[in-house]
């Protein structure tokens, strides 16, 4: 039986999920969290849906040793080609949740209107279609593109924000005609709350930026207070695993959590 002093698991392929478990961490300061970020393998975007798959049921597993009550798949790739392998194999043994289902439930708000929606995100996970079928499956009113963006994370990863070179990407990807007379966009992608506010300026705030990262710390609040799991005491202690460790990885941190966290090195494979 899961309990509530148990910690909240997080996986992403890096360090760009630390978007989410700072948002988890604002929305629920009592929780303990656990953060696997899978650097030795990064960039999940790439790569084969098998090798995703594989990587992520490893972590998944790695998680639940460490006795994570909910395992959180904060990468957009490996939620779009990952999430049920990972659900099937962690059974009830845990609750796995990604990063993609928040968003479709909060399009539900926009389900007796028009809209075109926009998705930005990795090869991976454009490629893999899991907005446009969830989309399409739930509201047949809903026009949906989704354009894959693989330049934004490397240029987020290297500090290009709010300046002339990421503007340059922004516009170029932005104007493509596809993401044409788009009423919201979803930002299918770790990395992009960073250039969140760059993203709605593009649109001179006229089209509505879907942030996943307080999408699912929602939920995740929900899902606990549901099932009786919120953690009661205060003064949790956080952990931050990683595959690869590297300096350079530790100071961006700081990037996306909005403060330095400390890495440990953490193994997946037994
Ligand atoms: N974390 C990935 C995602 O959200 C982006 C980085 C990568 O390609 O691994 O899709």
């Amino acid at each position: 039986m899961l309990k509530d002093e148990q910690p909240i698991g997080i996986f992403d392929s890096g360090i760009g999920g630390l978007t989410v478990a700072h948002a988890i961490k604002e929305l629920l300061p009592n929780e303990q969290l656990l953060y696997f970020g899978d650097t030795a393998h990064l960039p999940y975007g790439d790569k084969e849906p098998y090798s995703i798959k594989h990587y992520s049921v490893e972590i998944a597993k790695f998680l639940l040793e460490k006795k994570a009550k909910v395992i959180v798949m904060a990468c957009h790739t490996a939620s779009s080609i990952a999430f049920e392998e990972v659900k099937r194999v962690i059974g009830n043994r845990a609750i796995v949740l990604n990063v993609v289902d928040p968003i479709i439930e909060s399009l539900k708000t926009l389900k007796n209107e028009k809209h075109k929606i926009g998705v930005i995100g990795t090869k991976g996970t454009i490629n893999s279609k899991v907005y446009p079928r969830k989309i399409k499956s739930l509201y047949q009113n809903l026009e949906v593109s989704a354009l894959a963006t693989p330049l934004l994370c490397p240029m987020i990863e290297e500090g290009f924000i709010d300046d002339r070179i990421s503007q340059a990407v922004i516009d170029s990807y932005l104007g493509e005609n596809c993401l044409k007379q788009i009423s919201h966009i979803v930002l299918a992608c770790t990395h992009y709350p960073l250039i969140k506010k760059q993203i709605a300026a593009y649109y001179q705030n006229q089209v509505r930026v879907i942030d996943p990262a307080e999408e699912v710390a929602q939920l995740v609040k929900s899902t606990l207070s549901e099932k009786g799991l919120c953690r009661m005491k205060s003064d949790p202690e956080h952990h931050f695993f990683v595959s690869d460790f590297t300096q350079s990885f530790e100071k961006s941190t700081r990037f996306f959590f909005g403060e330095k966290v400390k890495l440990e090195k953490g193994s997946i494979w037994s």
